[in-house]
């Protein structure tokens, strides 16, 4: 394998220029606040192989669809988020000459992303053809503490002799998205302006109309004075420049300082845009870049505070999971529910930054125990505003209830292989899941009151009325699916579907009961907005003791569908490498023939409905699929682990997990230059806190069952449950807890009972 990337604990490093794997680096290096993101993209001219990449959350387009044989049901479109107004670019000549790293004479280079801080630095030296050195250091930050601001630090210092220095800080609105459909440009330049000092851009989608202003303002020091210039103003017609020229002394250093501001139609009036974006590119500048760069940092002390996991004796490992959260925070920070989080977040184009099942599956329990409450409810708030367009969508397909959709960005279907977007139905269960998830790890139950039932009862009738009634067997079976192992498709009774929408039926019959308990007045009113009569739910309840479950008596397992023991059963250990990955060396024919797993499926299932089944349940689950799972999707390994870990096999959990947490940053399946697998890397931080840590809700309390990995010689993780702050530390002879914030609690550590108060520490012997 090839190391990508230097071991710290705190930071990416990238020794070295690394022309051919540019785009890896990229991906890694990718920053953002939650508003906006940016791939690690040079601010200078580069020839070289990139991908650009600034991308602004929410604002997307409805790239019209793409297929080889339309099927009627189709959406008619894509949505993408788009690449936006490039607004890092700085053009720099040295003597004359245009740097660009593709060509230029490199000698050192350094390229670090600061995940303490949240900074991407690069430090280098070059020359120019008459051998004169120039070092060189630019920092950069998307602010968390102003998600519309950016900063970028650009210094240069002449080494050997004086020289002349020119920078052109731009805007280019020139931009289109590489994953075009028909290599459509997405956007129109509508007004822009340049001064000595500032300049503007606003750029509009072709459809849907949304208008994104970058402004940026500049100012230039030279040894930490402040300088007057008289730029050089040019403006085509998607582009706006600056260019200033001055001569620099060899040995001192000539820093330009450009702030920029991204304001968007999704939060200001269109006529305001452009002035918004100029009072607060004003404000940034006047405050200055090193405060800037401070009150940012102290939103990650913060968030790190709440939201670190040490690992003592594994610099990897840390530098792994530090990676993972700190990706996750920068990618949704949660104060706007009509954000959700893409499967590469803002760090490349693929999947078109859209909302998966990931999100419920996968992001919710990271954010519910890493920062407050309401950050995971605005993800559950999105669905809520969603509802109306899942039950348009259940209604197209001629069903009833509502049907989320497998890939959306505003509710509607956008995704369009039949397999997925007609098949993939189990995602309908994940959103009812990660209420439950939510209630019972806040203990808001006001929720379900306020948005949850609509969404549980809404679902319910659509599993009521996909699932198929067959008379012979007097079972309900739903038929022609595909589950999260999409190297199956249109399968009959896959069990996680099938248990997933049982428990959903489930768990609104449940929420009905307890609204009716203790939100009486607030249940009335939902029942008759929702038209809920008792016969429907005797249906429900029809269709949850009658639902067929696939098991094989003989193994004792849970059969993953109907015929998958008709299926030739070789293992995984048994197909020469050369066959793998199966995605990209078999023909999918094959793949469906085939009895392997592309991910987590029944055992998915085992994970999510966690205390409805023993432990040798999950153990000779855990042992037939284990050995049949390619593990293709960034999604299964962490699943996988976790479940290891449940069922004892410690070293196993700790190999599942291995092949998660350095995914991106050893480019494991060679993806990376397509961004990060961000929704994964909640996996990735589960498989430590679930896994390891053995966390769990229990009837309402915290419980944990950790054990350390032999690789380790400590770790520590904290979470947050309900107004608690814990950090919880386990070496090999003891788990420490200790309460750093909250009232006094009790919870249970392997099944037994302790109380704990605020700063109380308890050590408990293993
Ligand atoms: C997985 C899906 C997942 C999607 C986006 C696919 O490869 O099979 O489960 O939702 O990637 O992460």
């Amino acid at each position: 394998m090839t190391n990508y990337v230097t071991i710290d604990e705190w930071n990416i490093i990238e020794e070295g220029l690394h022309l051919d794997n540019n785009r890896i680096y990229e991906s890694i290096m990718s920053i953002g606040n939650g508003k906006m993101g940016i791939r690690g993209n040079f601010e200078e001219d580069f020839t070289g192989d990139s991908l650009k990449g600034t991308y602004i959350a929410g604002v997307y387009y409805p790239d019209k669809t793409r297929v080889g044989w339309w099927k009627n049901g189709y959406p008619e479109y894509f949505a993408k988020v788009i690449n936006a107004a490039d607004f890092i670019g700085i053009k720099v000549e040295l003597n004359g000459e245009n740097l660009d790293l593709a060509k230029s004479k490199v000698c050192e280079f350094k390229r670090t992303l600061n995940m303490k801080n949240g900074y991407l630095l690069r430090s280098f030296v070059v020359e120019d053809t008459s051998n004169n050195k120039f070092k060189i250091e630019v920092k950069r930050f998307l602010s968390m503490a102003r998600s519309e601001i950016g900063a970028i630090s650009y210094s240069i210092t002449p080494i050997d002799n004086d020289a002349t220095i020119s920078f052109t800080p731009y805007l280019n609105g020139d931009i289109s998205n590489e994953d075009s459909n028909y290599d459509e440009k997405f956007w129109n330049v509508i007004n822009k302006n340049v001064d000595s000092t500032l300049g503007h851009l606003t750029l509009k989608t072709k459809k849907l109309d949304f208008e994104v202003t970058t402004a940026m303002k500049y100012n230039l020091f030279i040894d930490g004075s402040e300088i007057e210039f008289s730029p050089a103003l040019q403006i085509e017609e998607k582009f706006v420049a600056n260019k200033l020229s001055t001569p620099v002394k060899a040995g001192s250093t000539i820093t330009i300082f450009k702030y920029v501001a991204v304001t968007s139609s999704r939060y200001y009036e269109k006529e305001n845009l452009t002035l918004k974006a100029y009072e607060l590119v004003k404000e940034a500048s006047k405050i200055g870049f090193e405060e800037l760069l401070q009150e940012h940092s102290n939103k990650w002390a913060q968030i790190w505070n709440e939201g670190d996991i040490v690992i003592d004796g594994d610099p990897s490992a840390e530098q792994a999971i530090r990676f993972n959260i700190f990706q996750l925070n920068q990618t949704y920070t949660g104060e706007d529910s009509r954000l959700n989080i893409g499967p590469k977040g803002f760090t490349g184009e693929k999947y078109g930054g859209s909302t998966y099942w990931d999100t419920e599956a996968y992001c919710i329990p990271f954010y519910l125990s890493t920062r407050e409450a309401a950050i995971a409810k605005n993800l559950l708030i999105y669905r809520y505003n969603q509802l109306d367009k899942a039950k348009e969508n259940a209604a197209k397909l001629g069903l009833k209830g509502a049907l989320y959709p497998m890939v959306t960005m505003n509710g509607e279907e956008c995704h369009n292989e039949w397999e997925i977007t007609f098949e993939e139905i189990h995602r309908n269960a994940a959103i009812p899941y990660a209420i439950f998830n939510y209630v019972n790890y806040t203990g808001d139950e006001a929720y379900l009151a306020e948005y949850g039932l609509d969404v549980l009862v809404e679902t319910s009738r659509f599993w009521a009325s996909r699932a198929t009634y067959n008379k012979f067997k007097d079972k309900y079976m739903i038929l022609g699916v595909t589950g999260p192992n999409e190297y199956e498709n249109n399968v009959n009774n896959n069990w996680y579907t099938n248990t997933m929408a049982t428990w959903n039926l489930k768990y609104t019959i449940k929420v009905i009961e307890l609204l009716k308990d203790k939100y009486s007045a607030e249940y009335k009113n939902l029942e008759n907005k929702l038209n809920l009569k008792a016969e429907e739910i005797e249906q429900w309840k029809d269709v949850i003791n009658k639902m067929y479950f696939p098991y094989s008596e003989e193994l004792g397992i849970f059969l993953q569908q109907d015929g998958y023991l008709d299926k030739e059963q070789i293992l995984v250990k048994d197909l020469s490498p050369e066959n793998l990955p199966l995605n990209q060396k078999w023909s999918w024919d094959r793949i469906l023939r085939s009895c392997f797993i592309k991910q987590a499926d029944v055992l998915q299932g085992l994970y999510l409905l966690d205390d409805k089944f023993s432990v040798e349940v999950k153990k000779r689950n855990f042992d037939f699929y284990e050995q049949r799972t390619v593990h293709e999707s960034s999604l299964s390994p962490c699943i996988h682990s976790i479940i290891a870990a449940e069922v004892g096999y410690e070293d196993k959990a700790y190999d599942l997990y291995l092949r998660t947490a350095r995914l991106d940053l050893d480019n494991y399946n060679n993806d990376t230059v397509d961004g990060l697998h961000i929704t994964s890397m909640a996996g990735t931080w589960m498989s430590i806190v679930h896994g390891f840590g053995g966390l769990r809700i229990k009837d309402n309390t915290l419980s944990l069952n950790p054990f350390i990995p032999k690789a380790w010689t400590k770790y520590s993780f904290k979470v947050l449950f309900r107004n608690h702050l814990i950090k919880v530390s386990v070496s090999a002879s003891n788990i420490t807890l200790e309460q750093q914030n909250g009232e006094t609690f009790s919870l249970l550590v392997k099944n037994k009972r302790y109380t704990i108060h605020e700063n109380e520490t308890i050590t408990i012997n293993k």
